[in-house]
């Protein structure tokens, strides 16, 4: 038997890891033998954000830790450089696979592309052509660093061939973060055992509904005016339903030095500690309603047919909107408000599945990378 390839794949962030579970399963069976070696960079650190989720994906510890930890963009971004640097020079391997837009992810793709690596990027070609993003920055420049470029939409291909990415480069697979939405539907923890876990279990007594609330961008929460007039909205809409809130830790911290906790005293709003990924299913699975500014949550609604409103003034992920249930409802507090009355009255949109988000996304990545391997590399 030929000495198998070696990929090293890169996680960094919670949301890293419910794209790289499935690519690792798929890299595994692939036929063209190919040994992955597991990077973590300590980007996300905390049990509830991080060491929880291995265990819940069925994914093997990592390799190799990087212990980044938190910091500034840039010395979080030096420091995985440096870091990995040595992981590879001391593993060779005959590429590195990098997911998403996290700081991590640009780090990991330099890194590679300086010492003439060749860089995988899943999830490419995402736009908001929103620069003040610090993952648009490192979208962009990941997408340009590397050979491979795999997209989980139609619009991915049309904005990299727009940043001059030669379309060979590029493949159409799906969405990799609903492979293990597929997969791990039926294991959804119920609604009531997430309450009971948080000592919440009266919480929806009295409702048969409720809507669920996910924020973490630094343009919603680091901004002390926005997060406030965030929270007093949430505040409002719990008039109309009752609202559970996991607290991001970035969310948590900027509530706690702004002072803006107390907004949320009051009994039809619950915040929750950071969710365990089957607990996230079951709360998105049976909400009447998601308000969010995560990408990963806009895709995840969308899959499971729940409406969805995007707390932010673009997406990055369109066909959320054009096909799915995701609506933007950008930043105005009345907007907010008058959507999602909208939503608990007539339902919202249900939307239908995009293209290629049929839990085979990773399956078709590993072909493509295997057949790369095996023309020695060449893209294509
Ligand atoms: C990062 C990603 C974002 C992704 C998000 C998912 C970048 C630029 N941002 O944002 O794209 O959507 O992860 O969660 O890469 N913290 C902890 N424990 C942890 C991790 C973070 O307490 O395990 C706190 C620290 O105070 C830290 C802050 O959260 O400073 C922000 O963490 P960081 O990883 O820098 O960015 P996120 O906001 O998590």
């Amino acid at each position: 038997m030929s000495t198998p390839y070696r990929i090293a794949c890169v996680v960094a962030a919670r949301p890293n890891l419910m794209k790289m579970a499935p690519i690792l399963r798929a890299l595994a069976a692939c036929a063209t033998p190919i040994d992955s070696i597991l990077v973590h960079t300590g980007q996300h650190y905390d049990a509830d954000m991080d060491g929880d989720f291995f265990t819940a994906l069925g994914m093997r510890a990592p390799d190799v830790q990087l212990q980044v930890g938190s910091g500034s963009h840039a010395a979080q971004t030096a420091l995985v450089m440096q870091r990995f640097e040595s992981v590879l020079e001391s593993t060779a391997p005959s590429a590195v696979l990098v997911v998403g837009d996290v700081n991590s992810t640009l780090a990991c793709a330099l890194t590679a592309a300086k010492m003439q690596v060749p860089v995988l990027h899943v999830e490419a070609g995402l736009r908001s052509y929103d620069r003040a993003m610090p993952e648009e920055v490192n979208r962009v420049l990941t997408d340009q660093l590397s050979t491979l470029l795999f997209t989980s939409e139609a619009s991915g291909m049309n904005n990299l061939l727009r940043e001059g990415i030669p379309a060979a480069r590029i493949h159409f697979v799906g969405n990799v973060m609903i492979d293990t939405l597929q997969r791990e539907l039926a294991r959804a923890t119920p609604v009531l055992d997430v309450l009971r876990q948080v000592n919440l279990a009266g919480f929806l007594q009295h409702d048969t509904r409720y809507a669920l609330l996910t924020l973490h961008r630094p343009s919603n929460v680091d901004d002390p005016r926005r997060l406030r007039m965030l929270m007093e909205t949430v505040v409002k809409l719990s008039e109309d339903v009752p609202v559970l809130f996991p607290l991001h830790p970035r969310t948590r911290a900027m509530l706690q030095r702004h002072e803006l906790g107390k907004l949320l005293d009051t009994p039809r709003v619950a915040c929750l500690p950071p969710q365990a990924y089957r607990a996230m299913l079951g709360l998105m699975k049976h909400a009447s309603l998601v308000l969010t500014d995560s990408g990963g949550v806009q895709e995840e609604t969308t899959a499971l047919g729940v409406p969805c409103l995007t707390l932010r003034d673009s997406t990055e992920r369109p066909v959320t909107v054009s096909e799915g249930s995701n609506a933007i409802a950008g930043r105005d507090a009345s907007v907010i408000l008058a959507l999602s009355r909208d939503i608990l009255r007539y339902g919202g949109k249900a939307g239908r599945i995009p293209p290629f988000w049929d839990g085979h996304a990773a399956e078709r990545i590993a072909g493509h990378i295997g057949r790369w391997l095996a023309l020695d590399g060449e893209p294509g």
